[in-house]
């Protein structure tokens, strides 16, 4: 059985490539939802539609597990898809979010963290709530940061810091020292974050944190990872394939692609 990646759309290229060079031995299914992305400014009821009929394609296809690479669908649908998608259609596969794994890898010396994402994972609070049940005493300051994904996606990334200035403004006024780079496009600005946070504000990025966190899943979960199949493939999928599918891929995930359309 395979582990299914899937995205709103290309921007969890960046963390399957991440996933794929930690744990190489499997094999992948990453399917993007490109023809409905962005999800980052729908409802909760809309997102937990989109990602149930995603999470079905890739068990269709034989996933035994299903990584959720958008922080927007783990805000918004991981949740109930755990507690009454899964017990009830299908209890043996599993779904993973990116939020927890995220979070955990702040430590408790941390206080004031910022948070960056899209609309939708900053108004599902789950970051903060998540938080604070790790370090109750922490402060966390959310910040939308809509303009993000579009700039990126359209492969304009030079283009990004006047925005990211404007959106990190506020959280550095209150003196963040950890900032959480809460969506799947975000790895990509990290040095132009770095340069204007500063050295001194750690950045957690799911990129370094989210593979290895897998890792350790499957090696806590014997019966899981015994049923998955080692033989190196990976296969993309998309629900739109537009024009740009093969510059933007290409600069997400580091190689060109080859995917096919589905329909959800
Ligand atoms: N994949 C989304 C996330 O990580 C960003 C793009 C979108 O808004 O759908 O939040």
């Amino acid at each position: 059985m395979k582990i299914g990646i899937f995205d709103s759309g290309l921007g969890g290229l960046v963390l399957g490539r991440a996933i794929i060079q930690k744990l190489p031995q499997y094999d992948y299914v990453y399917l993007g939802d490109t023809a409905r992305v962005p999800y980052g400014n729908r409802s909760k009821e809309t997102i937990y539609e989109f990602t149930k009929q995603a999470v079905t394609k890739l068990f269709e296809q034989n996933c035994q597990l299903v990584v959720l690479a958008c922080n927007t669908a783990s805000a918004q649908a991981l949740r109930k898809i755990q507690k009454v998608f899964l017990p009830k259609n299908f209890p043996n596969r599993r779904v993973l979010g990116v939020i927890i794994p995220t979070l955990e890898a702040i430590d408790s010396g941390h206080k004031n963290i910022g948070i960056i994402g899209t609309l939708g994972t900053v108004k599902s609070k789950i970051y903060e709530l998540e938080l604070k049940k790790l370090w109750p005493k922490a402060k966390v300051f959310e910040q939308a940061a809509p303009l993000l994904v579009p700039l990126i996606e359209n492969n304009e990334l030079d283009k990004a810091e006047p925005f990211l200035r404007e959106y990190l403004k506020p959280l550095l006024a209150k003196k963040i020292d950890t900032l959480v780079l809460g969506c799947t496009h975000y790895p990509l600005l990290k040095n132009q974050i770095v340069n204007i946070v500063g050295p001194k504000v750690k950045i957690i990025c799911q990129t370094d944190v989210v593979p290895s966190k897998l890792a350790n899943y499957l090696a806590r979960h014997p019966e899981i990872e015994k049923k998955l199949s080692k033989k190196h493939s990976q296969i993309f999928e998309v629900t739109d394939l537009n024009q740009d599918f093969l510059s933007v891929s290409k600069m997400l995930f580091g190689k060109s692609i080859n995917s096919k359309v589905v329909i959800l």
